[in-house]
């Protein structure tokens, strides 16, 4: 049963993994910043992320491509004309809400009110601004609402550089832009976001058997990571669900507090954007395979992820509370590859000499792993500051490490405390922090 929502939006702020942007100043509406704890957990999902989808490979490389493009990349991709959402506003309260996330579509669920929707509207979700000095209609530019088309227009520059023949893919991770109608649910959609994309190009004929296997990759990912398997599915869309540019898409949904909702979409693009490309620019994006001397527009398969997203359901699906000698214990029982901090250093005392052992412990450590120091309050409320967190690694500096040079490991999960000689902790960790 996953936690419930106020839970962990409380337990984000309180230890600083996410704020409100803006919050000085009331706030501004869907948009968040990630705080020192939130910043690694983030970091540590795109990580993974690009380990798993580039570095592991030898047919997938990187691009990091401008946010902002030329207006015709969105002309030829179609967004400009079929990026939208349907919008109704209530006659009633004049709340405006997404006609096809609504579980009544003749209910304003605002005020309650039945038939006070004008006729639903298709709203563009893009964001416009100018580029220079002067705002008029011949400098608007928009901010990406994918990172994928950056990766379209760059296809043939990164095939002839990075000298790729087919199947290959290029992967990004960076921010895009989407004036959601209903933003919501905390950092679950927000106007802007990080997306974690990747377009494998193949032979047309090969498209079906790769849609598969990136299906099954991209599941498998998340399990890889400690999310629970019964907390994630895939489901594959209706007809009337699909993108205007997709064949065939899959989701990787997660069980949200409120339901089963999207993390990624996995969608067959077949040739769409290589030939709007093509057309639009006049530009040969084709490809030609030598062996079977062969031209052709490449078919593409995308898994897209949400990168913010993601980082939200590894936090929700990590939250545990558990009944330890009458109290409850916080824990977040996040994959150690994912914790933000690895290893807490806390010594038993402020005294000079644990703590200048503690700062030789922490030095010996932190070239490997992201650590913290802690030597506040007592003993028993740093390691539920540190379950809390999700740290992996508590290591106790006690008076007898004075004498012995050995101190106190204790495992986050199981609570089990070992006694180390410092010279073996780099490796006894090692063992127990996979890269
Ligand atoms: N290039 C294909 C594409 O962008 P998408 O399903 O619209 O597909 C991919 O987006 C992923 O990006 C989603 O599965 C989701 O995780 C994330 N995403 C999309 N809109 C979002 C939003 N408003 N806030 C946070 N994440 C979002």
């Amino acid at each position: 049963m996953p936690v419930d929502f106020d839970t962990i939006v409380n337990l984000a702020k309180k230890r600083g993994f996410v704020f409100q942007s803006s919050e000085i100043y009331g706030g501004l509406r869907s948009a968040y910043d990630y705080g020192p704890l939130g910043t690694e957990l983030l970091r540590n999902v795109k990580d993974q992320w690009w380990r798993s989808m580039v570095r592991m490979r030898d047919d997938v490389v990187g691009l990091d491509s401008a946010i902002l493009q030329a207006p015709e990349v969105w002309e030829a991709s179609g967004h400009l004309t079929s990026f939208s959402d349907p919008l109704v506003e209530c006659r009633e309260c004049n709340a405006r809400h997404r006609l096809d996330k609504l579980k009544d579509t003749n209910k304003c669920p605002t005020c309650g009110n039945s038939d006070t929707f004008t006729e639903p509207k298709e709203f563009n979700l893009m964001f416009k601004t100018h580029m220079g000095p002067v705002e008029s209609e011949d400098n608007v530019v928009y901010l990406r609402p994918e990172t994928a088309q950056g990766i379209f227009i760059n296809f043939e520059n990164v095939r002839r550089t990075a000298r790729m023949k087919l199947p290959f893919g290029i992967a990004q991770i960076g921010k895009s832009f989407r004036n959601e109608i209903t933003p919501g649910q905390f950092v679950f959609r927000t106007r802007e976001f990080e997306q974690m994309e990747m377009e494998y190009f193949v032979h047309p004929d090969h498209a079906a058997e790769a849609f598969d296997q990136w299906v099954e990759t991209r599941h498998k990912w998340y399990i890889d990571l400690g999310m629970s398997p019964e907390n994630i599915r895939l489901r594959e869309h209706d007809t009337d669900e699909l993108a205007h540019y997709a064949d065939g898409t899959y989701d990787v949904e997660y069980l949200f507090p409120w339901g089963w909702d999207e993390l990624e979409g996995i969608a067959n693009r077949t040739d769409f954007d290589l030939k709007a490309h093509i057309e639009r620019s006049g530009e040969d994006l084709t490809y030609f395979d030598q062996e079977a001397d062969e031209r052709f527009v490449p078919y593409v398969i995308e898994p897209a992820a949400g990168a913010t997203r993601t980082t939200f359901a590894f936090l929700i699906d990590a939250y545990t509370e558990e009944e330890v000698k009458g109290e409850t214990r916080s824990v977040l029982k996040l994959e150690p590859r994912l914790a933000p901090i690895k290893v807490a250093i806390l010594p038993l005392s402020k005294k000079p000499d644990l703590v200048d052992v503690t700062r030789k412990v922490a030095d010996m450590l932190r070239d490997r792993w992201q650590i913290e120091v802690d030597v506040t309050q007592s003993i028993g409320r740093r390691y539920r500051r540190q379950d809390e967190i999700g740290t992996p690694y508590c290591v106790t500096v006690d008076f007898d490490t004075l004498e012995d040079d050995q101190v106190t490991v204790r495992d986050r999960d199981t609570m089990a405390q070992d006694r180390i000689p410092i010279e073996s902790l780099t490796a006894y960790l090692q063992e127990r922090l996979p890269a």
